[in-house]
């Protein structure tokens, strides 16, 4: 396996990925707007894939009858497609409104933001100078960055980096303020170029805000873009189950966009402002709901196994208690090895969280808090609901037992974004492959699932002449209604390889001399770049029996 932290391998696969139409800036003609991204051509067809993957796999595909391996019982799944902007009310009792901020730290110098939990520092001096120098850096690169920020603070060339005495290692700007250990005047900010100019911490509510209507002005106007999916599923659980027959256990699935207005966002797509969630709430008896969370998230972890993920480079973390919400009884996150992250680190890819009945009792009796190990409804001086609920029954009356209960709910809530660009974190490669005179030539080749790949088969005529062009488009046209694929004539046919390896295209389909006489046609697998001979009449069985 590659090594990890190699950020020039991320590098080499943020160019691939604009080179080769997956993925864009958004607005780029204006300079781009950061935490905004495009899916190119390539880019929208990989996306689409993983999405309708989760879909296919976890919601329309799903076998009802059958108790999947796993699962406590049979269960039933539903779809849903709320609205992006929801009644303010919706992210009151949810908790958003007051609490999904993040805290920020502005630099009165340098006019930058940062994200208080981002910075990290170390304690430098020289003479008489005593500074604790901050670097928004992560990982392996904050070391060098703080070591650059010193020199330049302390004046030094080169040769005198030596010269600096660090006291103590690298530590957190939070940690340290909190331990009492640095003062804000003590901090070089870090794009600042004098200590002290960094402000006091700040929260700042991550969810975007807008005006509903024409008249914008007053505090009724005002509305959120979804911080996530999930609010929606919760808000519409009497609809389903009254119109949809279902019946506990089940789940809803949701595919769509979620906004969050992060104060930095970086390392490419990670963490966006604008991104796609794939998200369940599955519903349950209490009593069953611990094994209905092992359940989901041993199936999601395999997802990721079966779609081709390498298991070295992915984690499952169970949280620690005191890292849970204060609503969840057990979270767990499936974590990937992005390159980007220092050798060790773990980049969150989805998380599976059992949250109890929280959800829908807030939706009912208003923002619930937890007192002395129980939650309740947080109540203003004034003894009334600080944000009041919807006032409508949630709870599920079973007819078989003649049970009446609140459902508790596990959450798998995966990201689109996250999913796709682990994918091409770990379909990146880099390899040697004989040319056509035999000679090695190297490649980068997206070893992709097929069931993801953008195009599944290329179809090249080896010239464009002798009837060759003729068979080719045929093929084409018999295949294109089953799968994504695509004619091309263009260039030596070693280069057409070459382009569509780069595509993560997994089988090329060439026609020769040979297929004129016998009429089969070369299959040549990306991977292990075996070329076998096929009937033409065959491949598109061939190729949908792969695909299925
Ligand atoms: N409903 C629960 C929820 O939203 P979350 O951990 O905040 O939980 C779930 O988000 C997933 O959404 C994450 O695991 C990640 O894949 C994705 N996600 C969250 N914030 C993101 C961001 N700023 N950019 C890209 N993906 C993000």
């Amino acid at each position: 396996m590659e090594k990890q932290n190699d950020q020039s391998r991320m590098d080499r696969i943020v160019s691939l990925a604009k080179r080769r139409g997956f993925i864009f800036q958004s607005s780029e003609i204006y300079g781009g707007l950061n935490g905004f991204w495009d899916y190119g051509p390539l880019g929208v067809a990989l996306k689409r894939n993983v999405k309708d993957c989760w879909w296919r796999d976890m919601v329309a595909g799903h076998d009802e009858l059958a108790t999947i391996q796993g699962a406590p019982s049979p269960y039933e799944m539903a779809g849903l497609d709320c609205t992006i902007i929801m009644h303010p009310q919706v992210w009151k009792c949810s908790g958003h409104f007051d609490l999904f901020h993040d805290w920020m730290i502005d630099c009165r110098d340098s006019k930058r933001r940062y994200r208080y939990d981002h910075l990290n520092g170390r304690w430098a001096s020289h003479r008489d100078k005593k500074v604790f120098v901050t670097t928004d850096q992560s990982g392996d690169e904050a070391p060098p960055s703080i070591a650059a920020k010193a020199q330049k603070f302390f004046g030094l060339r080169a040769k005198q980096v030596d010269e600096i005495e660090w006291i103590g290692g690298l530590e957190s700007l939070a940690g340290s303020i909190t331990a009492g250990t640095v003062t804000l005047a003590d901090v070089l900010g870090p794009d600042a170029a004098a200590p002290g100019t960094l402000t006091e911490p700040r929260e700042f509510n991550l969810m975007f805000e807008t005006r509903i209507g024409a008249v914008a002005g007053n505090d009724d106007d005002r509305a959120f873009l979804r911080p996530e999916t999930a609010q929606g599923i919760f808000v519409n659980f009497k609809n389903v189950v009254d119109t949809s027959r279902v019946r506990v256990p089940f789940g809803i699935g949701q595919i769509g966009k979620s906004f969050r207005n992060e104060i930095t966002p970086r390392n490419f797509t990670f963490r966006s402002r604008e991104f796609e969630q794939m998200e369940i709430e599955f519903f349950c008896k209490p009593a069953d709901s611990a094994a209905w969370y092992r359940y989901w998230r041993d199936r999601r972890w395999k997802w990721y196994l079966d779609l081709g993920l390498t298991e070295g480079r992915l984690q499952l973390r169970e949280h620690h208690a005191d890292e849970l919400s204060h609503y969840s009884v057990g979270t767990a996150d499936i974590e990937y090895a992005f390159p980007f992250l220092a050798a060790g680190e773990f980049g969150e890819l989805e998380g599976i969280a059992h949250r109890g009945d929280f959800d829908l009792r807030s939706h009912m009796e208003g923002k619930l808090v937890r007192r002395d190990g129980q939650l309740v409804v947080e109540t203003g001086d004034d003894g009334k609901p600080r944000h009041r609920g919807s006032g409508k029954d949630l709870s599920y009356f079973d007819d078989i037992s003649r049970e009446r209960y609140v459902p508790h709910v596990i959450e798998p809530s995966a990201g689109a974004d996250r999913g796709v660009l682990a994918f091409l974190c770990d379909a990146y490669h880099e390899d040697e492959v004989p040319d056509e005179d035999g000679k090695p030539r190297s490649r980068t080749v997206m070893k992709l699932h097929p069931r993801l790949a953008p195009v599944k088969a290329a179809i090249l005529p080896l010239v464009k002449k002798d009837g060759m062009p003729e068979v080719a488009i045929e093929l084409y046209r018999s295949l294109k209604p089953h799968m994504a694929c695509q004619y091309d004539e263009k260039g030596s046919v070693g280069r057409r390889y070459a382009r569509q390896d780069e595509a993560g295209t997994p089988w090329c389909l060439t026609i020769d001399g040979q297929t004129l006489t016998d009429k089969t046609v070369t299959l040549r697998d990306r991977d292990t770049l075996v070329q076998t001979r096929v009937p033409v009449g065959e491949v598109v069985e061939m190729l949908r029996d792969r695909l299925a």
